[in-house]
């Protein structure tokens, strides 16, 4: 079986390969911390055996939750943010048809899942109430500490709307919620309301919480098969589990703490195919709060080639030299587009006759890795054998256990988040929350 590779010898014009390897010894260190639970945020260290620990009466129970959603509803809201939004979202799109929610008849093996909570957006609310209206429509709603602003918005809306277009008991049948045993708003809500309930682990955060219900739930929804994902999860945890030698996660933790110790600060993840653009956004999640906090932290960033090659092509190639490209290679394609001869030719274009659009597509990113990589760039690539269940399985625990060793490199907490809270204290005391009180009148003397 193929698997995920990282390879970082494109990085050695920044630093060598002895200088990754010092790192050796730090990263071994962050492995014990997170199989012995020694490090900081150990509470929040579940996610570490967590494939292995799925059981297969677990999934059973959300493929059944998935198939009654399928069978009653054109549409599934999935209704949550960051953690409990980004994970499902970027595996339903990179494995779903470009334009599934565009076909007319629909794609029959699909269910269409919507996402909301994810902005407080008075339009996208609108608009995707005016969608429902005279739709049999489900409702996912997650959220771990059950008390976040955002998806509690959407919740209160679209509950409200399936109420009055099934009556409460009928709509009570259609609404699952994921959320903490026991704490939280959304637990009381569901338990009074008699919802179908999943439970997110108290001792997986939110953004390592893909391979719970939480991601677990609207992907079965949308008719792909989570027992592959999970068993591409499973093989990484034991590819990744003992020692750095041969370790494609502590490889890819310690060439980006190397790189960002020789001043890369930035990190762009690359694609060569759209539909990993929300890989891309949950990977920037896992990373920027794990990791950017006590005034440190690679930042991170995302494009997708060769589309931002026509607008962030000339700072990569020529910028300043602060930045390092993390390449997702994916080596076969769905489905196959050979391009044709024509005899008049007025484009110049018969040179490409005959060739795959995809090998097109792997000659501009050899260039490109070429150019960036004589013009300072550092690269890391990660190939990737194919868009499937399986392989997305992998990338998940690949960079999730890769993000628990490179924070404790970096000797942060890589488990918490204590920046997220500052704009929504400043929110609470702007609306004038009860409890914001003395918060409030401090905020508005300053405005
Ligand atoms: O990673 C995290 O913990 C956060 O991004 C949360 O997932 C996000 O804030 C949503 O929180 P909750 O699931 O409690 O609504």
């Amino acid at each position: 079986m193929n698997t995920i590779e990282v390879n970082v010898k494109d990085t050695l014009s920044a630093v060598s390969a002895e200088q990754i390897k010092a790192l050796n010894p730090a990263a071994e260190k962050a492995m014990k911390m997170l199989a012995d639970g020694t490090g900081a945020g150990a509470d929040f260290l579940g996610w570490v055996n967590l494939p292995s620990e799925i059981t297969d009466a677990h999934l059973a129970d959300i493929e059944e939750a998935a198939k009654n959603l399928r069978e009653n509803c054109d549409y599934v809201v999935a209704i949550g943010i960051g953690g409990s939004y980004l994970g499902a979202k970027a595996v339903i799109e990179g494995l779903s048809d470009s334009f599934s929610q565009l076909r007319p008849e629909g794609d029959a093996r699909r269910c269409r899942v919507i996402f909301a909570g994810q902005n407080i957006g008075e339009d996208y609310l609108y608009e995707l109430q005016d969608l429902l209206k005279g739709h049999k429509f489900g409702i996912i709603v997650i959220s771990k500490s059950g008390t976040t602003t955002e998806p509690a918005i959407a919740f209160r809306l679209l509950k409200e709307q399936l109420e009055s277009q099934l009556g409460k008991a009928e709509a009570s049948k259609r609404i699952v919620a994921i959320t903490d045993a026991a704490r939280g708003a959304l637990r009381q809500l569901a338990t009074e309301e008699g919802y179908k309930t999943f439970v997110i682990p108290d001792n997986v955060g939110g953004r390592f919480s893909v391979l719970t219900p939480v991601g677990l739930l609207p992907i079965a929804v949308a008719g792909f098969d989570i027992r592959a994902l999970v068993a591409g999860a499973r093989r990484m945890q034991a590819a990744t589990a003992e020692g750095v030698e041969n370790n494609p996660a502590a490889l890819y933790a310690t060439t980006r703490n190397a790189l960002y110790g020789a001043g890369k600060k930035i990190e762009i993840l690359v694609n060569y195919n759209s539909k990993l653009h929300f890989l891309a956004e949950w990977w920037k999640q896992l990373y920027g709060e794990s990791e950017g906090k006590d005034g440190k932290g690679i930042f991170p960033a995302s494009v997708d080639f060769t589309t931002d090659l026509h607008s962030m092509g000339q700072w990569i190639q020529e910028g300043e030299r602060t930045i390092f490209e993390t390449v997702l290679s994916v080596e076969s394609t769905a489905h196959k587009t050979v391009i044709p001869t024509d005899e008049a030719n007025l484009d110049g274009l018969n040179f490409l006759a005959g060739k795959r659009v995809d090998e097109v597509n792997k000659m501009a990113e050899l260039g490109t890795r070429l150019a960036h990589v004589d013009g300072g760039v550092p690269n890391i690539r990660i190939t990737v054998p194919a868009l499937t269940e399986e392989y997305f399985g992998e990338l998940i625990y690949f960079f999730e256990k890769a993000c628990g060793i490179s924070g404790y490199i970096l000797d942060v907490n890589p488990f918490n988040q204590p920046g997220v809270e500052a704009y929504k204290r400043n929110m609470f005391a702007l609306l004038d929350k009860p409890g914001y009180e003395e918060a409030s009148a401090a905020i508005k003397a300053r405005l």
